[in-house]
Protein backbone atom coordinates (compact mmCIF):
# COMPACT_ATOMS: atom_id res chain seq x y z
CA UNK A 1 0.00 0.00 0.00
CA UNK A 2 1.41 3.59 -0.56
CA UNK A 3 -0.10 6.57 0.41
CA UNK A 4 0.38 9.77 -0.42
CA UNK A 5 1.60 12.28 2.80
CA UNK A 6 0.73 15.87 2.04
CA UNK A 7 1.62 18.79 4.30
CA UNK A 8 0.75 22.47 3.65
CA UNK A 9 2.21 26.12 4.34
CA UNK A 10 4.46 26.28 7.36
CA UNK A 11 4.70 23.15 8.37
CA UNK A 12 8.45 23.44 6.62
CA UNK A 13 9.15 25.67 10.01
CA UNK A 14 7.93 23.44 12.53
CA UNK A 15 10.56 23.85 15.48
CA UNK A 16 10.70 27.14 14.55
CA UNK A 17 6.99 28.38 14.27
CA UNK A 18 4.78 29.02 17.60
CA UNK A 19 6.01 26.40 19.84
CA UNK A 20 3.86 26.50 22.11
CA UNK A 21 1.32 25.73 19.80
CA UNK A 22 3.35 23.53 17.45
CA UNK A 23 5.98 21.90 19.73
CA UNK A 24 10.01 21.93 19.31
CA UNK A 25 9.88 18.94 16.62
CA UNK A 26 11.35 19.89 13.50
CA UNK A 27 9.70 19.36 9.83
CA UNK A 28 12.94 16.70 9.28
CA UNK A 29 11.76 15.14 12.74
CA UNK A 30 8.25 15.08 11.56
CA UNK A 31 9.24 13.06 8.11
CA UNK A 32 11.80 10.75 10.19
CA UNK A 33 8.76 9.90 12.14
CA UNK A 34 6.08 9.37 9.36
CA UNK A 35 8.75 7.19 7.95
CA UNK A 36 9.51 5.40 10.89
CA UNK A 37 5.57 4.85 11.70
CA UNK A 38 5.18 3.65 8.26
CA UNK A 39 7.72 1.16 7.66
CA UNK A 40 6.08 -0.25 11.09
CA UNK A 41 2.95 -0.75 9.41
CA UNK A 42 4.44 -2.13 6.21
CA UNK A 43 3.51 0.78 3.96
CA UNK A 44 5.17 3.06 1.33
CA UNK A 45 4.80 6.70 1.85
CA UNK A 46 5.66 9.86 -0.53
CA UNK A 47 5.75 13.08 1.56
CA UNK A 48 5.10 16.41 0.50
CA UNK A 49 5.14 19.78 1.50
CA UNK A 50 4.43 22.94 -0.36
CA UNK A 51 3.52 26.43 0.76
CA UNK A 52 1.46 27.11 -2.32
CA UNK A 53 -2.25 25.92 -3.08
CA UNK A 54 -1.41 25.29 -6.81
CA UNK A 55 1.77 23.03 -6.17
CA UNK A 56 -0.45 21.08 -3.74
CA UNK A 57 -3.90 20.77 -5.94
CA UNK A 58 -0.65 19.14 -8.25
CA UNK A 59 0.64 16.68 -5.79
CA UNK A 60 -2.90 15.40 -5.25
CA UNK A 61 -3.92 15.12 -8.70
CA UNK A 62 -0.69 13.53 -9.39
CA UNK A 63 -1.93 10.49 -6.18
CA UNK A 64 -4.20 10.14 -8.83
CA UNK A 65 -3.22 5.87 -10.07
CA UNK A 66 -0.42 6.62 -8.14
CA UNK A 67 -1.44 6.05 -4.48
CA UNK A 68 -3.95 4.06 -2.73
CA UNK A 69 -4.80 6.91 0.07
CA UNK A 70 -3.92 10.44 1.03
CA UNK A 71 -2.55 11.37 4.35
CA UNK A 72 -3.41 15.78 4.21
CA UNK A 73 -2.50 18.33 6.54
CA UNK A 74 -3.40 21.19 4.63
CA UNK A 75 -2.66 23.75 7.22
CA UNK A 76 -3.89 27.16 6.48
CA UNK A 77 -5.72 26.08 3.28
CA UNK A 78 -8.09 23.60 5.71
CA UNK A 79 -9.78 26.94 6.16
CA UNK A 80 -10.10 28.43 2.57
CA UNK A 81 -9.32 26.27 0.22
CA UNK A 82 -11.61 24.96 -2.68
CA UNK A 83 -9.29 24.16 -4.82
CA UNK A 84 -8.07 21.47 -2.31
CA UNK A 85 -10.89 19.94 -1.71
CA UNK A 86 -11.80 19.73 -5.55
CA UNK A 87 -8.74 18.11 -6.11
CA UNK A 88 -9.36 15.52 -3.53
CA UNK A 89 -12.83 14.85 -4.26
CA UNK A 90 -11.04 14.58 -8.53
CA UNK A 91 -8.88 11.81 -7.35
CA UNK A 92 -11.35 9.97 -5.04
CA UNK A 93 -8.74 8.17 -2.86
CA UNK A 94 -9.59 7.82 0.83
CA UNK A 95 -8.10 10.73 2.63
CA UNK A 96 -7.37 11.12 6.23
CA UNK A 97 -6.90 14.97 7.27
CA UNK A 98 -4.51 15.94 10.31
CA UNK A 99 -3.96 18.68 12.43
CA UNK A 100 -0.90 18.85 14.72
CA UNK A 101 -3.60 21.19 17.00
CA UNK A 102 -7.05 20.78 17.45
CA UNK A 103 -8.38 23.33 15.05
CA UNK A 104 -12.01 23.41 17.18
CA UNK A 105 -10.18 24.80 20.53
CA UNK A 106 -8.57 27.96 18.35
CA UNK A 107 -9.20 30.89 16.61
CA UNK A 108 -13.24 30.97 15.33
CA UNK A 109 -11.88 31.20 11.58
CA UNK A 110 -9.85 27.68 11.98
CA UNK A 111 -12.74 26.07 13.33
CA UNK A 112 -13.98 24.83 9.98
CA UNK A 113 -12.34 22.42 7.81
CA UNK A 114 -13.04 22.37 3.73
CA UNK A 115 -10.68 19.23 3.78
CA UNK A 116 -13.14 17.35 6.33
CA UNK A 117 -16.05 17.56 3.84
CA UNK A 118 -13.93 14.61 2.17
CA UNK A 119 -11.79 13.56 4.46
CA UNK A 120 -13.11 10.18 5.60
CA UNK A 121 -11.64 10.94 9.06
CA UNK A 122 -10.01 13.79 10.93
CA UNK A 123 -7.11 13.70 14.01
CA UNK A 124 -6.61 16.51 15.35
CA UNK A 125 -4.61 17.93 18.53
CA UNK A 126 -2.39 14.54 18.89
CA UNK A 127 0.65 16.48 17.76
CA UNK A 128 2.89 14.13 15.40
CA UNK A 129 1.09 10.85 17.10
CA UNK A 130 -1.76 12.32 14.70
CA UNK A 131 0.11 11.17 11.75
CA UNK A 132 0.57 7.76 12.63
CA UNK A 133 -2.99 7.25 13.21
CA UNK A 134 -4.25 7.95 10.08
CA UNK A 135 -1.17 5.90 8.64
CA UNK A 136 -3.36 3.36 11.02
CA UNK A 137 -6.27 4.40 9.77
CA UNK A 138 -5.46 4.56 6.23
CA UNK A 139 -3.51 1.07 6.09
CA UNK A 140 -6.97 -0.58 7.42
CA UNK A 141 -9.26 0.50 4.83
CA UNK A 142 -10.47 -1.83 2.44
CA UNK A 143 -11.69 -1.07 -1.41
C1 LIG B 1 -2.54 23.19 11.38
C2 LIG B 1 -3.68 24.09 11.90
C3 LIG B 1 -3.97 25.22 10.93
O1 LIG B 1 -5.03 26.03 11.41
C4 LIG B 1 -2.74 26.08 10.74
O2 LIG B 1 -2.98 27.08 9.78
C5 LIG B 1 -1.52 25.30 10.43
C6 LIG B 1 -1.30 24.01 11.06
C7 LIG B 1 -2.15 22.12 12.39
O3 LIG B 1 -1.47 21.16 11.99
O4 LIG B 1 -2.48 22.22 13.57
O5 LIG B 1 -0.64 25.78 9.70
O6 LIG B 1 -3.00 22.54 10.21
Amino acid sequence: MRIFVINGPNLNMLGIREPDIYGTLTYKDLCEYIKNAAAELCIEVEIFQSNSEGALVDIIQSAYKKADAILINPAAYTHTSIAILDALKAVALPVAEVHLSDITKREQFRAFSYTSLVAEKSFMGFGKEGYRMALVYLSNINR
